[in-house]
């Protein structure tokens, strides 16, 4: 009697513990390794690197820059620009927080909320830029993936590995260079033509 609810106890325990063992990655960090999160401890800026280039490789720095063409340039969406194409950084630093990317705003934003939302293949990575929210609606779509073990990596879907920097067809801002997501040749957000594959990686941001 004692030793079966010994028994029992154990095979109850192990039923516990093994799920936790053998707990994988889910949701946005589905299938990279251990060490995944959607919600780093630390901010971050974002780089992109060429895709394939080795571990210590300086990439172009992202900022918050306007987006698709709305009516206005006021109106638009917002996306990640390279720094050198758009020219200021008025967003410094970056947080995820289950999944979501919160560019947080400078001085000259303050009481801003920048929320990303829903990433399609082909789409520009976008924001919306409003009145700082509490609880902010937000697409929860993003890791900060382990992929190589030397860097971390943003992913988005699921997917790290198909990140492009491709010139905009914005009117209002020159040579313009965005983030997209598995560009294609239909959206005409930008010229297909000028996509080159890019991985982003994070970088922790301690100023
Ligand atoms: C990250 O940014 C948030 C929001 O600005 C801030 O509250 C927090 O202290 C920062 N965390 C670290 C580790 O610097
Ligand atoms: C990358 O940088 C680290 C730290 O500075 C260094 O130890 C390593 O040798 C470098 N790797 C390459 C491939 O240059
Ligand atoms: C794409 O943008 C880059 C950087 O602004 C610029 O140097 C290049 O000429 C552009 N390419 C085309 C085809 O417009």
């Amino acid at each position: 009697m004692f030793a079966s609810a010994v028994l029992s106890f154990a095979f109850a325990a192990s039923a516990l513990a093994v799920p936790a063992l053998q707990a994988r990655q889910s949701g946005p960090c589905a299938g990279f390794g251990a060490g995944s999160t959607v919600t780093p401890t630390y901010n971050f800026t974002l780089t992109a690197v060429p895709s394939g280039a080795g571990a210590n490789a300086t990439g172009a720095p992202l900022v918050l820059g306007w987006g698709p063409a709305g009516d206005s340039p006021a109106a638009s969406e917002w996306v990640l620009s390279t720094e050198a194409s758009w020219g200021e950084n008025e967003w410094p630093y970056i947080t995820l927080q289950d999944g979501a990317l919160l560019p947080q705003p400078g001085t000259d934003e303050h009481g801003l909320g920048a929320y990303n939302f829903g990433t399609d293949t082909g789409d520009e990575v976008l924001f919306t830029i409003i009145g700082e929210e509490a609880s902010p609606s937000t697409a929860e779509i993003f890791c900060a993936a382990l992929v190589s073990g030397s860097y971390v990596e943003l992913a988005v879907n699921g997917d790290a590995g198909n990140f492009a920097l491709c010139n905009a067809t914005t009117t209002w801002v020159s040579n313009q260079v965005n983030l997209v997501y598995a560009p294609n040749a239909d959206n005409e957000d930008y010229t297909y033509e000028t996509c080159t594959p890019v991985r982003v990686e994070l970088i922790p941001y301690d100023g």
